[in-house]
Parts: structure tokens; sequence; C-alpha cells
């Protein structure tokens, strides 16, 4: 597919002025688990909450949960249905298990009883909820409620600080009258208080409307049917940034070459394997982005053929190297850069340079068409491939920025704030 097969999976109108250039903002989704405590009945107030600030709201129960507040009720209050066996095959039609913990952006689990706490922390996934906890990737947020004692008892504590290694994060228990009588540390968190946190949490949707299409990762290309050429991108930078953009309320796909990296929660990901499959999926997801993030490690070159059946060094005289002729692969940046329907987009890409960084960043900018350009220093062993951390600089028409060694989950927050400074400033401009 060239540039102009590219263009051609535009809609007709998509160029067009005075339509409207945002998609409908997507609800970040919040998947409340209630787990069998008498404060399970102030769960209520927990979906009103996050249904007000216009969150999607779906709840979860456990069968002990369901006798202390209602499914009926959750159900009303967030307008879905709320599961709470794991093999009812009715249930499991509407939405399965594994649907629903990936659909989630964030998961609350309120109340949290020490038995729920327990199992988290060991990985035990006995009924539904327990197993969505084990199978989300979202993160999780925590309002233990129970006995004082059983809340201090040391068990319970070594469970809290085991999830909390984990990046599990907590809201409560506070301290106070409790159900059973005791007074101290155990009541669970105001459901007001749970929400606020929730709403840190998901972060603001700063980025709702718009459709991020990210790729990521390396690229294989065929030799034969067993044989490839590929490089050493893990895909971190890209998945850090899909997942960063879904937080912040966008429509994000992910469009990756092959990567062990689960897929971040909120995200779509198509995967491929060659930069073709990658510059096909690209094409297919245009029409709607606008904002294009090319963070893949695409082969520059292909084998020019790729042989139908396995090479045989035995075909070859027994001194004989093997010639293969590569032949260039699309750039899809670029061609992303030139498709119509350029101004509705905001188009982003890396440079991984050696020498003469910026220079070479910035040469990059203009041959390509980007508005922003990321560039690294790969010379640097803690930045670029395969580690967690980068150091970056921004390159636009505007001028650099260049950061100081940071994470990549944080690189990917600071990128798009840019974006979204760049997405603003565009939206300003005269049209
Ligand atoms: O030209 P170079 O490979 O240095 O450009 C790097 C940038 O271009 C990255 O954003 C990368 O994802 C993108 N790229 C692409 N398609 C290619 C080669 C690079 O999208 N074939």
């Amino acid at each position: 597919m060239t540039a102009a097969a590219l263009a051609g999976t535009l809609p007709k109108h998509a160029s067009h002025e005075g339509i409207s250039r945002m998609a409908p903002p997507r609800a970040q989704r919040v998947l409340i688990a209630v787990t069998g405590g008498i404060a399970a009945y102030k769960v209520p107030e927990l979906v009103r909450a996050l249904v007000r600030a216009g969150h999607a709201v779906r709840c979860c129960a456990t069968h002990n949960a369901a006798q202390f507040v209602s499914p009926l009720v959750l159900q009303t209050l967030s307008g879905e249905s709320v599961r709470t066996q794991l093999f009812d095959p009715e249930q499991e039609g509407e939405i399965d298990h594994i649907a629903l913990a990936d659909w989630a952006d964030l998961v609350v689990v309120a109340p949290a009883t020490a038995d729920a706490l327990a199992k988290m922390a060991h990985g035990i996934a006995d009924d539904l909820v327990t197993t969505l906890l084990l199978a989300t990737r979202a993160p999780l947020l925590v309002a233990p409620a129970m006995n004082v004692n059983m809340w201090r008892h040391p068990a319970t504590q070594a469970n809290v600080a085991t999830l909390r290694a984990r990046g599990v994060a907590f809201v409560g228990p506070e301290s106070g009258m409790l159900a059973c009588g005791w007074e101290g540390e155990g009541r669970m968190a105001e459901p007001a208080a749970i929400a606020a946190e929730a709403e840190r949490r998901l972060g603001a949707p700063t980025l709702a409307g718009e459709t991020v299409v990210v790729t990521a990762g390396g690229t294989r290309e065929a030799l034969d049917p067993v044989r490839f050429l590929a490089n050493r991108s893990s895909g971190k930078m890209g998945f850090e940034i899909a997942a960063a953009a879904a937080r912040r309320g966008a429509d994000v796909v992910l469009v990756s070459g092959p990567s062990a990296l689960a897929t971040p929660a909120g995200v779509r990901r198509v995967a491929v394997e060659s930069a073709t499959e990658m510059r096909d999926a690209v094409a297919a997801e245009l029409a709607r982005c606008t904002v294009f993030v090319a963070a893949a490690a695409v082969a520059d070159f292909r084998p020019a053929v790729a042989a139908k059946q396995k090479i045989k060094k035995e075909a070859l005289a027994d001194d004989a190297g093997l010639v293969i002729e590569l032949v260039r692969n699309p750039d899809i940046l670029a061609e992303v850069a030139r498709a119509p329907g350029r101004e509705r987009r905001l188009v982003v890409g890396f440079a991984a340079e050696s020498e003469d960084v910026l220079a070479a960043a910035r040469r990059k900018l203009e041959r390509k068409g980007c508005d922003l350009i990321v560039a690294n220093d790969v010379s640097r062993s803690d930045a670029g491939f395969d580690v967690d951390t980068n150091a970056v600089s921004f390159v636009t028409a505007q001028g650099d920025e260049t950061l100081p060694l940071l994470s990549k989950r944080e690189v990917a927050e600071r990128l798009l704030d840019r974006v979204e400074a760049l997405r603003a400033a565009a939206h300003d401009e005269p049209r």
C-alpha cells in the first residue's frame, strides 16, 4: 500500500471543514468489586458518586457481599448488570469474566475484607471476584473494612504490605465505631473519599475525545517460514504511552510488533509482525486517528523474497555463503504525516540517535513532516532499547526541551503533556 492508498482509507467527508473533529469522549471505566462485609451497604453511594462524575461503572460482588447489598440496587444505580458468579452461563454470556477484567481502567475493591486481602496477596482465585482481581491489569484501589483486631493482625498487615509492594493503592481504613461494637481502625473510608481517590488514580480525562494510535515494538521480516530479521526493541516505551493515553481518557489503539508485554488496561491492541502489516494496520485506523505516535522500531529493510520453504544449506555449495537481497520497507511515520486529513492529526515520531542527537532529530522532524520528535541518545546504556528508563529531548518547530533521565512511564506522561499543549494550540488556531 502506498501513501495514496493510505489516503484512500479516509472517509470522503474527513477533510471537510465544519464536521465534528472528535469522536464522543470515552468514559473512564471503573469496576467495583464488592466483598462480604457490612460496609457493603455503603457501596451504592460510591456507585452514584462515580456515575455522577461521568464514569462508566460496573459492579461485581461475592456471594457474601450480595447478602449485605442488593445486586439489584447496584444494577439500578450503575445501569449495568451485576455479576456475582463465575460459572453462570447467563452472566458469562453477557460479558465474560476476562472481558470484564480487561474492560476496567481502574478496579476498586470496596469493601475489602481480611479474607479478600489474603486471597489477593496470595493470588487465590476461587470465585468470580478474586478471579477478576487476578486477571485484571488495571490499577487496583482497595478500601479495607473489618474488625480492628483483624486489621491489626500480623497476617493482614503482611498481606497489605505485599499488596502495597505490588503497587496496589489503599484508601482507609478509618478509625471510629465499628459495626461489631469495637472501636478503632477498620471502618471503610467514606464513599466520597473512595470516589475522590478513584478520580485521582484515573487522572483527569484530558485526552477524552482523542483517538490515539501508537506503534510499538520491533518488526519481524521473514526470510522463510522459520527465520526472520528482527531487532532488540521491547516495546516498553510505546506500551507506556498507550497506557498513559488510556488513563487520560483517550480511545487508544496499540499497533504492536511481537512483544511479551501485557496489553495495558483500556487499550485495543492490534498484533502485527512485519513492517508492511504494521503499515496496513495503521492505515485501517487512520480515519479516526487524531494523534499518531510512532514509537515502533520498524525494520528499514526486508528480504526481497520470503522463501515459501525453509532455506536449506544443502542447496548451496559446501563453502558458499548465503546472500540475501533486502528491499526498503515503507516509512509508516512519513506516510501518515503526508496522508490527507493531516490538519486533524498530530504526528509524533521518535529518533534514536548516537551522535549529534538534537540536530539529527530536527532534520528528521522536517524530512518526515512531524509535529514533534522524541529524540533519544542510544549510546547511553540507561536509555533506549530494553531498559526501563529513557533520556529524551522533545524537538518541535518552536524549539527543544531536554528532560532528565526518567522512567519510561514518566517520559510517556511528559510526552502526553506536550501532545495536549500542541493539540490545544492547533484548536486555537484560526481555521
Ligand atoms: O528514519 P528512522 O527510522 O530513524 O525514524 C524513526 C521514526 O520513524 C520512529 O518514530 C519510527 O517509529 C518511525 N518509522 C516508521 N516506519 C519506518 C521506519 C521508521 O514509522 N519504516
